[in-house]
């Protein structure tokens, strides 16, 4: 199946991401935000991070054009109509997922795809909340997605054959590298990347280091790019906490409980960078 128009549903840190990349590969994209302030912010920021690619000459001024002319914004799932894939990427809320999904499932034609770019929610949970589970898949993106080369792609207990080797298909003439997961929680990456950012965080409680000092001994030791709570910061810390809290629920075990400061973090609104202050500082968000 060749996938030409496709929908993203959520406008925030990696819906506008996905919308990018899509765009830029050449797809009809439909941007669908509920809220119409992140709507705008998610089309300026592929406005802007498109004029960081012509700046280091990754891409042309045509090519940027060509681009956001694909992308058109809307406010309702009614914009994912006729679309031959839909990405869903609103927050990590498992009942909020299964809304989305079962609204898609109603506006679709029967043959669309719907995907979900979820960090550690069962794809084959969010597909029972469809009658096409079998069009039901994980596609998750990492962060930046317009620089990150990963896409895992998880298949539910239901998914059909052709539909995984659309969405692989895809994700390798975007220009990625997908790599299959079975459906478990936190699949690979978070089940193993948020037990490290979540010890950090404990280190940080207990007074072990800094947050600057943690994050140096991770770059400079073991040669991580970027420190544990800056990538907390960079995800975004109620992220973090939702994908712990799918993590500590669904495998029954201690070892992933969240750490009480990022629960306090949480819930002061200190999101990371998209709030502008995290375990870091950063320039207000525009
Ligand atoms: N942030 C990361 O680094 C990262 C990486 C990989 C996967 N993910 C996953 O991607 C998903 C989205 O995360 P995010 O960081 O982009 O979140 P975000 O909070 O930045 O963005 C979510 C967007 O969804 C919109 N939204 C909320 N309810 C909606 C609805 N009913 N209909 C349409 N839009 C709605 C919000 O307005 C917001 O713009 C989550 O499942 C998350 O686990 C996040």
């Amino acid at each position: 199946m060749k996938i030409e128009r496709v929908a993203v549903i959520g406008a925030g840190t990696m819906g506008n991401g996905i919308a990018h990349v899509c765009a830029l590969g050449g797809l009809a994209v439909s941007l669908v935000d509920a809220h119409a302030g992140a709507l705008d912010r998610g089309v300026a920021t592929i406005e802007r991070n498109l004029g960081r690619q012509i700046a280091r000459g990754r891409i042309t001024e045509g090519e940027r054009g060509r681009a956001l002319a694909r992308i058109a914004g809307g406010r309702s799932l009614d914009a994912a109509a006729r679309t031959d894939l839909a990405i869903e990427a609103v927050p990590e809320v498992e009942a909020l997922k299964r809304e989305i999904f079962a609204e898609l499932d109603r506006v679709t034609p029967p043959g669309t795809i719907l995907a979900s770019n979820t960090s550690s929610i069962s794809i084959t949970s969010i597909a029972a909340a469809t009658r096409r589970p079998e069009k039901v898949i994980g596609m998750h993106f990492m962060n930046p997605v317009p620089v990150m080369k990963l896409v895992e792609v998880i298949r539910g207990l239901r998914t059909g054959d052709a539909t995984t080797a659309a969405v692989m298909d895809l994700a390798r003439a975007l220009g990625k590298t997908p790599v299959e997961a079975r459906d478990f929680p936190g699949f690979v990456s978070n089940r193993i990347l948020m037990p490290m950012i979540n010890e950090a965080v404990f280190a940080l409680m207990e007074g072990v280091a800094e947050a600057e000092g943690i994050d140096t001994v991770m770059k400079l030791g073991m040669n991580h790019p970027m420190g544990p709570l800056a990538l907390a910061d960079l995800i975004g810390l109620d992220t973090c906490l939702n994908i712990l809290e799918v993590l500590h629920r669904e495998l029954g075990d201690d070892r992933y409980r969240p750490c009480p400061l990022l629960r306090q973090y949480v819930a002061a609104g200190w999101l990371g960078r998209k709030s502008g202050r995290g375990f870091h500082r950063y320039a207000p968000p525009a």
